[in-house]
Protein backbone atom coordinates (compact mmCIF):
# COMPACT_ATOMS: atom_id res chain seq x y z
CA UNK A 1 0.00 0.00 0.00
CA UNK A 2 1.40 3.20 -0.60
CA UNK A 3 2.32 5.69 1.78
CA UNK A 4 -0.52 8.51 1.45
CA UNK A 5 -3.26 5.87 1.39
CA UNK A 6 -1.98 4.46 4.65
CA UNK A 7 -2.07 7.61 6.53
CA UNK A 8 -5.39 8.12 4.88
CA UNK A 9 -6.62 4.72 5.87
CA UNK A 10 -5.26 5.30 9.79
CA UNK A 11 -6.44 8.63 10.43
CA UNK A 12 -10.06 8.33 8.76
CA UNK A 13 -11.52 9.15 12.39
CA UNK A 14 -9.61 10.08 15.08
CA UNK A 15 -9.94 6.91 17.10
CA UNK A 16 -6.61 5.41 16.28
CA UNK A 17 -5.07 8.74 17.37
CA UNK A 18 -7.08 9.46 20.32
CA UNK A 19 -5.95 5.73 21.49
CA UNK A 20 -2.26 6.48 20.94
CA UNK A 21 -2.31 9.68 22.48
CA UNK A 22 -4.58 8.53 25.80
CA UNK A 23 -2.02 6.90 27.24
CA UNK A 24 0.49 9.79 27.68
CA UNK A 25 -1.89 10.93 30.84
CA UNK A 26 0.14 8.00 32.74
CA UNK A 27 3.62 9.89 31.45
CA UNK A 28 6.01 10.30 34.45
CA UNK A 29 7.28 14.30 34.73
CA UNK A 30 5.22 14.49 31.60
CA UNK A 31 6.75 16.86 28.51
CA UNK A 32 3.71 19.41 27.63
CA UNK A 33 5.08 19.07 23.86
CA UNK A 34 2.03 22.07 22.82
CA UNK A 35 4.20 24.05 25.04
CA UNK A 36 7.65 23.35 24.10
CA UNK A 37 6.57 24.20 20.39
CA UNK A 38 4.86 27.78 21.67
CA UNK A 39 8.45 28.48 23.30
CA UNK A 40 10.44 27.43 20.71
CA UNK A 41 8.22 30.15 18.56
CA UNK A 42 8.72 32.92 21.01
CA UNK A 43 10.68 34.74 18.37
CA UNK A 44 8.02 34.69 15.42
CA UNK A 45 5.42 36.81 14.65
CA UNK A 46 3.52 36.66 11.70
CA UNK A 47 2.08 33.41 9.93
CA UNK A 48 2.28 29.75 11.56
CA UNK A 49 1.53 26.85 9.59
CA UNK A 50 0.39 23.70 11.42
CA UNK A 51 0.56 20.89 9.02
CA UNK A 52 -0.55 17.47 10.21
CA UNK A 53 -2.50 19.15 12.88
CA UNK A 54 -4.50 16.05 13.38
CA UNK A 55 -7.38 16.93 16.20
CA UNK A 56 -5.76 20.15 16.84
CA UNK A 57 -4.11 20.36 19.92
CA UNK A 58 -1.14 22.54 18.96
CA UNK A 59 -3.16 25.27 17.02
CA UNK A 60 -5.33 25.31 20.01
CA UNK A 61 -2.11 26.01 22.69
CA UNK A 62 -1.09 28.70 19.75
CA UNK A 63 -4.27 30.54 20.04
CA UNK A 64 -4.75 30.41 23.83
CA UNK A 65 -0.89 31.38 24.22
CA UNK A 66 0.11 33.90 21.41
CA UNK A 67 -3.39 35.40 20.05
CA UNK A 68 -0.74 37.85 18.09
CA UNK A 69 0.07 34.91 15.60
CA UNK A 70 -2.46 33.67 12.97
CA UNK A 71 -2.10 29.72 12.54
CA UNK A 72 -3.04 27.80 9.75
CA UNK A 73 -4.16 24.04 10.44
CA UNK A 74 -3.67 21.58 7.38
CA UNK A 75 -4.24 17.95 7.39
CA UNK A 76 -4.25 15.43 4.71
CA UNK A 77 -7.47 13.61 6.53
CA UNK A 78 -10.68 15.07 6.56
CA UNK A 79 -11.59 14.08 9.46
CA UNK A 80 -9.22 16.15 11.64
CA UNK A 81 -9.18 19.98 12.35
CA UNK A 82 -7.21 21.20 9.89
CA UNK A 83 -8.92 24.43 7.97
CA UNK A 84 -7.55 22.86 4.45
CA UNK A 85 -6.94 18.97 3.11
CA UNK A 86 -2.87 19.47 2.26
CA UNK A 87 -0.13 16.94 1.74
CA UNK A 88 3.03 17.83 3.22
CA UNK A 89 4.60 17.58 -0.13
CA UNK A 90 2.43 19.65 -1.97
CA UNK A 91 1.47 22.39 0.55
CA UNK A 92 -1.27 25.20 -0.29
CA UNK A 93 1.03 28.05 0.02
CA UNK A 94 2.78 30.44 -1.56
CA UNK A 95 6.39 30.63 -1.06
CA UNK A 96 7.60 32.37 1.84
CA UNK A 97 4.21 33.05 2.55
CA UNK A 98 4.41 31.80 6.06
CA UNK A 99 7.03 32.73 9.40
CA UNK A 100 7.11 29.24 11.06
CA UNK A 101 5.74 25.77 10.51
CA UNK A 102 5.12 23.09 13.08
CA UNK A 103 5.05 19.30 11.67
CA UNK A 104 4.75 17.43 15.37
CA UNK A 105 4.72 13.77 14.92
CA UNK A 106 3.91 13.81 11.14
CA UNK A 107 6.89 13.72 8.97
CA UNK A 108 7.23 9.99 9.30
CA UNK A 109 3.89 9.55 7.45
CA UNK A 110 5.13 12.16 4.48
CA UNK A 111 5.09 9.87 1.30
CA UNK A 112 8.40 11.49 -0.07
CA UNK A 113 10.09 12.49 3.31
CA UNK A 114 12.89 14.98 1.69
CA UNK A 115 10.57 15.82 -0.47
CA UNK A 116 7.84 17.25 2.53
CA UNK A 117 11.11 18.73 3.96
CA UNK A 118 11.72 21.17 1.11
CA UNK A 119 8.31 21.85 0.20
CA UNK A 120 8.15 23.34 4.18
CA UNK A 121 11.42 24.86 3.64
CA UNK A 122 9.79 26.87 0.50
CA UNK A 123 6.69 28.19 2.11
CA UNK A 124 8.88 29.30 5.25
CA UNK A 125 10.04 32.47 5.07
CA UNK A 126 14.42 32.73 5.09
CA UNK A 127 14.75 33.22 8.47
CA UNK A 128 11.78 32.02 9.64
CA UNK A 129 11.65 28.49 11.93
CA UNK A 130 10.45 24.44 11.65
CA UNK A 131 9.84 22.93 15.02
CA UNK A 132 9.26 19.14 14.40
CA UNK A 133 8.81 16.24 16.82
CA UNK A 134 9.20 12.46 16.13
CA UNK A 135 10.01 9.48 17.93
CA UNK A 136 13.94 7.84 18.41
CA UNK A 137 14.73 4.78 16.59
CA UNK A 138 14.71 3.36 19.86
CA UNK A 139 10.93 4.39 21.12
CA UNK A 140 8.90 1.97 22.95
CA UNK A 141 10.77 -1.27 22.21
CA UNK A 142 8.04 -2.89 24.65
CA UNK A 143 5.88 -3.36 21.70
CA UNK A 144 8.30 -4.86 18.89
CA UNK A 145 8.81 -7.68 22.44
CA UNK A 146 4.72 -7.83 22.70
CA UNK A 147 4.61 -8.17 19.26
CA UNK A 148 7.65 -10.99 18.55
CA UNK A 149 6.22 -12.96 21.87
CA UNK A 150 2.73 -12.65 20.90
CA UNK A 151 3.38 -13.68 17.55
CA UNK A 152 5.64 -16.93 18.16
CA UNK A 153 3.49 -17.69 20.98
CA UNK A 154 0.37 -18.23 18.41
CA UNK A 155 2.31 -19.27 14.88
CA UNK A 156 5.20 -20.99 16.46
CA UNK A 157 7.67 -19.22 14.53
CA UNK A 158 9.69 -15.44 14.70
CA UNK A 159 7.50 -12.91 13.14
CA UNK A 160 8.89 -10.51 10.54
CA UNK A 161 9.89 -7.53 12.67
CA UNK A 162 7.34 -5.15 13.31
CA UNK A 163 6.82 -2.25 10.91
CA UNK A 164 6.57 0.79 12.64
CA UNK A 165 5.75 3.83 10.80
CA UNK A 166 7.76 6.46 13.38
CA UNK A 167 11.14 4.51 12.62
CA UNK A 168 11.05 6.31 8.76
CA UNK A 169 11.67 9.52 10.28
CA UNK A 170 13.70 9.62 13.65
CA UNK A 171 15.40 11.80 16.15
CA UNK A 172 18.33 10.41 14.57
CA UNK A 173 17.57 12.00 10.95
CA UNK A 174 18.87 15.64 11.97
CA UNK A 175 21.14 14.99 8.41
CA UNK A 176 18.00 15.18 6.53
CA UNK A 177 16.86 18.31 7.67
CA UNK A 178 20.32 19.70 7.39
CA UNK A 179 20.26 19.35 3.50
CA UNK A 180 17.46 22.26 3.52
CA UNK A 181 18.37 24.12 7.02
CA UNK A 182 21.34 25.81 7.86
CA UNK A 183 20.69 25.67 11.59
CA UNK A 184 19.80 22.20 13.38
CA UNK A 185 19.07 21.82 16.89
CA UNK A 186 17.12 18.89 18.60
CA UNK A 187 16.11 18.21 22.28
CA UNK A 188 15.79 14.56 23.20
CA UNK A 189 13.35 13.13 25.91
CA UNK A 190 12.99 9.80 27.70
CA UNK A 191 9.59 9.26 29.41
CA UNK A 192 8.44 5.48 30.67
CA UNK A 193 4.79 5.78 30.54
CA UNK A 194 3.57 3.51 33.15
CA UNK A 195 0.01 2.20 32.13
CA UNK A 196 -2.08 0.71 35.21
CA UNK A 197 -5.36 -0.26 32.60
CA UNK A 198 -4.67 -3.04 30.33
CA UNK A 199 -7.97 -1.80 28.22
CA UNK A 200 -5.36 1.30 27.08
CA UNK A 201 -2.74 -0.29 25.80
CA UNK A 202 -4.54 -2.91 23.81
CA UNK A 203 -6.31 0.13 22.22
CA UNK A 204 -2.80 1.52 21.72
CA UNK A 205 -1.66 -1.79 19.85
CA UNK A 206 -4.53 -2.13 18.04
CA UNK A 207 -4.35 1.49 16.81
CA UNK A 208 -1.03 0.48 14.65
CA UNK A 209 -3.09 -2.27 12.77
CA UNK A 210 -4.18 0.64 10.02
CA UNK A 211 -0.59 1.73 9.83
CA UNK A 212 0.82 -2.33 8.98
CA UNK A 213 0.83 -4.82 6.28
CA UNK A 214 0.35 -7.67 8.35
CA UNK A 215 2.18 -10.36 7.39
CA UNK A 216 1.04 -13.06 5.09
CA UNK A 217 -1.57 -15.23 6.96
CA UNK A 218 -1.26 -13.80 10.45
CA UNK A 219 -5.31 -12.94 11.94
CA UNK A 220 -5.02 -9.89 13.71
CA UNK A 221 -7.71 -10.31 16.07
CA UNK A 222 -5.83 -13.37 16.90
CA UNK A 223 -3.19 -11.62 17.89
CA UNK A 224 -4.94 -9.05 19.70
CA UNK A 225 -6.30 -11.80 21.79
CA UNK A 226 -2.81 -13.15 22.58
CA UNK A 227 -1.00 -9.71 23.25
CA UNK A 228 -3.86 -8.69 25.65
CA UNK A 229 -3.52 -11.99 27.50
CA UNK A 230 0.25 -10.68 28.25
CA UNK A 231 -0.43 -7.36 28.57
CA UNK A 232 -3.10 -8.41 31.83
CA UNK A 233 -0.54 -10.61 33.11
CA UNK A 234 2.28 -8.33 33.19
CA UNK A 235 -0.04 -5.50 34.75
CA UNK A 236 -1.37 -8.24 37.16
CA UNK A 237 2.28 -8.71 38.15
CA UNK A 238 3.65 -5.71 38.08
CA UNK A 239 1.24 -3.16 38.41
CA UNK A 240 1.37 -1.37 35.47
CA UNK A 241 3.01 -2.21 31.52
CA UNK A 242 5.41 -0.02 30.94
CA UNK A 243 6.41 1.79 27.25
CA UNK A 244 9.45 3.86 27.22
CA UNK A 245 8.93 7.12 25.43
CA UNK A 246 11.55 8.08 23.31
CA UNK A 247 11.46 11.19 21.18
CA UNK A 248 12.45 14.82 20.31
CA UNK A 249 11.91 18.39 19.02
CA UNK A 250 13.72 19.91 16.32
CA UNK A 251 14.45 23.38 15.25
CA UNK A 252 15.51 24.39 12.00
CA UNK A 253 16.10 27.32 10.74
C1 LIG B 1 0.42 11.32 14.74
S1 LIG B 1 -0.73 12.49 14.12
C2 LIG B 1 -0.11 14.01 14.83
C3 LIG B 1 -1.18 15.05 15.06
C4 LIG B 1 -0.69 16.37 15.68
N1 LIG B 1 0.36 17.00 14.92
C5 LIG B 1 -0.21 16.15 17.10
O1 LIG B 1 1.00 16.15 17.35
O2 LIG B 1 -1.07 15.96 17.98
C6 LIG B 1 -0.28 12.64 12.41
C7 LIG B 1 -1.20 13.54 11.59
O3 LIG B 1 -0.58 13.76 10.31
C8 LIG B 1 -1.57 13.68 9.29
N2 LIG B 1 -0.92 13.31 8.03
C9 LIG B 1 -0.51 12.07 7.63
N3 LIG B 1 0.07 12.14 6.44
C10 LIG B 1 0.05 13.44 6.05
C11 LIG B 1 0.51 14.14 4.89
N4 LIG B 1 1.12 13.50 3.90
N5 LIG B 1 0.32 15.48 4.83
C12 LIG B 1 -0.31 16.14 5.84
N6 LIG B 1 -0.77 15.53 6.96
C13 LIG B 1 -0.59 14.19 7.07
C14 LIG B 1 -2.56 12.63 9.81
O4 LIG B 1 -3.83 12.73 9.18
C15 LIG B 1 -2.58 12.95 11.32
O5 LIG B 1 -3.57 13.88 11.64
Amino acid sequence: MDQRARSLRQYAARDNLAARQGVYRWQEDPVDLPAVAADLLRDVRGAVLDIGCGPGRHTAHLRAHRPDLRVIPMDLSASMAGEARADVCALPLRTASVDAALAMHMLYHAPDIPAAIAELRRVIRPGGVLVAATNGHDDKPELDALWTDSVRELTGAPPPPLFREPRRFTVDDGPVLRAAFAEVEVVRYERPVLIPDADAVIAYVDSIRDGMDLPAGLDWSAFIEVAAARVRHTIARDGVFRLTGRFGVFACR
